[in-house]
């Protein structure tokens, strides 16, 4: 079973006992630092996802309250851009393509390889914040089907032993895109 690593570049500390004990206190200095001259919340959700790793709702109330916006707008900002997340995620993204030339060729036997190597299904997270699985409708690489990506990297020509091969080495050196 994977140990769980806490990135300093995560910022973490601010997640113990994730909920109402959360020290919103750094949030003041994200909007003036952020907000205050650009009236941009883009980068002040990016600032306090960092800080937290996720925005949980009291983030969210806090951010607007500090901005004077209403939540519901900085909510439209969070769910129309994929990079933020209202929910805790992994410290590994691996996404499963499921679109339809990954299908084709048995993408959806690779999704079931890595849901039984992580231990988790797709769309959800470790209890550990080790890994979060999510699918995709294409990664963009279809020559290479099956694909999927683990952080940055990707792994194509799959099957599900090569799959769960990949992820056996994530925190060593890592994969490459694999047109072999
Ligand atoms: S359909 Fe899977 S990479 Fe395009």
């Amino acid at each position: 079973m994977p140990r769980r690593v806490l990135t300093p570049e995560r910022e973490l500390e601010g997640r113990e006992g994730a909920g109402s004990s959360l020290d919103l206190t750094p949030l003041a200095e994200i909007v003036a630092e952020h907000y205050a001259s650009s009236g941009d919340l883009i980068p002040v959700l990016q600032r306090a996802q960092r800080h937290f790793g996720y925005l949980p709702d009291e983030v969210v109330t806090e951010i607007a309250r500090l901005t004077r916006l209403p939540a519901s707008r900085a909510y439209g900002v969070i769910t129309f851009y994929a990079q933020f997340s209202t929910v805790p995620s992994g410290r590994h993204k691996i996404c499963v393509c499921q679109g339809t030339a990954c299908h084709v060729r048995g993408g959806h036997g690779v999704l079931r390889a890595v849901e039984s190597e992580l231990g988790i299904k797709a769309g959800t997270t470790s209890d550990d914040l080790e890994h979060t699985l999510v699918t995709a409708a294409c990664l963009g690489a279809c020559s290479l089907a099956p694909v999927m990506t683990v952080d940055s990297q990707y792994f194509g020509k799959l099957t599900g032993a090569k799959a769960a091969a990949a992820l056996e080495r994530i925190g060593g050196d890592g994969g490459e895109l694999d047109d072999d």
